[in-house]
């Protein structure tokens, strides 16, 4: 079976990896994996550094998109993915998550009548003015089988009346990686001690949600809280997505420390190290679940919702006193029962459906 998998942003290079192991592992022989990535993300902080550090295999296809307006970026992708697929003979197309790039492969995938597999499936904010809901919406509704992370996904899911039989609660991707890398991240150097930050005595924050960075007054809001929680608490460290720092400008936040995107391995040593992340990122408000510690997300409501229900999450909207009490108050949380996220092996057992799918 030929699979094209199509990758944009740095989330889905990151999740592609897990794919790829499992393509190795299970569908050897069986499974033939394409990469086509859109060129959503260019810079190598953003896409090319995690294709080595992950072992990703380089692209089969890079349509060099770029940066521009929704309308403009979605339909250079359409149009790139489209000839690929007209170009080559392929008999199912993965996406990932909820990005232009998901949209774009979901949108040309369908017309060409091609089997769908979305992996991140079900996920849902309810909030129809973020593009993430939108793109995983319109995905969710052209795929052939929805690969949903987690119970609360598959619940969405149900509710609006997707078929019992294309919906597989395979657990998170996201989850096999921090299985796989943390070890390798705990041996890697320190980023956070050449820094001079120590074990649980600094804070890890990451912005580059729409709403956050193109709203000057919540960007200001969010800067002055981090401002406050590195003079009054504990020091701030925070890697910037181009995005953000595109719209600061010449402001330099008076933050401890403030770095270029970092790599996925530095990365898990911050969330795990730090006393509390803040973020509006998805992966990293998981990522520090999955490495016990509490976050603080910069929005009025999540995808996640079983980080926030197990109380290793607070939701603080873009509010400088709510996002300061939260740094100070929010516990460490005790390692979860039960898994929410799957047994480290999603991965696995999404290619083992996407094989027993074709025939
Ligand atoms: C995108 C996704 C978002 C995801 C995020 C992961 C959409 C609608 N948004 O947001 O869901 O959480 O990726 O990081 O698909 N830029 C660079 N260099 C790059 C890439 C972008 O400088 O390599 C700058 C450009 O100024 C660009 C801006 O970042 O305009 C935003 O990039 P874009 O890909 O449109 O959206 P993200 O905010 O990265
Ligand atoms: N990440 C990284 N370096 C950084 C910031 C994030 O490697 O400087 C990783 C992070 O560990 C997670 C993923 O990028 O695996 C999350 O991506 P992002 O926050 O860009 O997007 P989202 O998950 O919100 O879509």
């Amino acid at each position: 079976m030929k699979l094209l998998t199509i990758v944009g942003a740095r989330p889905q290079i990151i999740k592609a990896a897990a794919l790829s192991r499992a393509v190795a592992a299970v569908g050897q022989g069986r499974v033939v994996e394409h990469l086509l990535h859109t060129g959503q993300h260019y810079d190598h902080s953003l896409s090319g550094r995690f294709f080595d550090e992950l072992g990703v295999p380089r692209p089969d296809f890079n349509l060099g998109v770029g940066s521009g307006p929704h309308g403009w970026q979605t339909a250079r992708m359409l149009e790139g993915v489209e000839q690929i697929l007209l170009g080559n003979h392929y008999d199912g197309v993965v996406v990932y998550g909820d990005t232009n790039s998901t949209l774009a492969g979901a949108l040309a995938a369908s017309k060409l009548h091609l089997p769908l597999f979305h992996i991140e499936a079900g996920l849902r904010s309810h909030n129809m003015a973020m593009p993430e809901e939108v793109n995983r919406v319109v995905a969710d509704r052209l795929a052939s089988l929805l690969f949903a992370p987690t119970a609360e996904a598959c619940t969405n899911l149900r509710r609006e009346g997707y078929v019992e039989n294309t919906i597989v609660e395979s657990g998170d991707v996201m989850y096999d990686n921090a299985l796989h890398f943390s070890a390798m991240a705990e041996q890697a150097p320190s980023l956070a001690t050449s820094l001079g930050l120590e074990h649980k005595r600094f804070v890890l924050a990451t912005v580059h949600r729409d709403f956050n960075t193109d709203t000057p007054e919540r960007l200001r809001a969010i800067v002055a809280a981090l401002e406050e929680v590195d003079r009054h608490f504990m020091p701030v460290v925070m890697p910037l997505h181009p995005r953000t720092k595109d719209r600061l400008g010449s402001y330099q936040p008076r933050i401890t420390a403030v770095l270029q995107p970092v790599g996925y391995l530095e990365m898990l040593q911050l969330e795990r190290h730090a006393h509390v992340v803040v973020t509006d990122s998805g992966g990293v408000q998981k990522e520090a679940y999955f490495l016990a510690t509490p976050s603080v997300i910069l929005r009025p409501e999540t995808e996640w919702t079983e980080i926030v229900a197990a109380g290793a999450a607070k939701l603080v909207d873009a509010d400088p006193k709510a996002i300061v009490d939260a740094c100070q108050t929010l516990q460490q949380p005790s390692p979860a029962s039960t898994n929410l996220y799957g047994d480290g092996h999603a991965a696995e057992k999404i290619i083992a459906k996407i094989i027993a799918f074709a025939q």
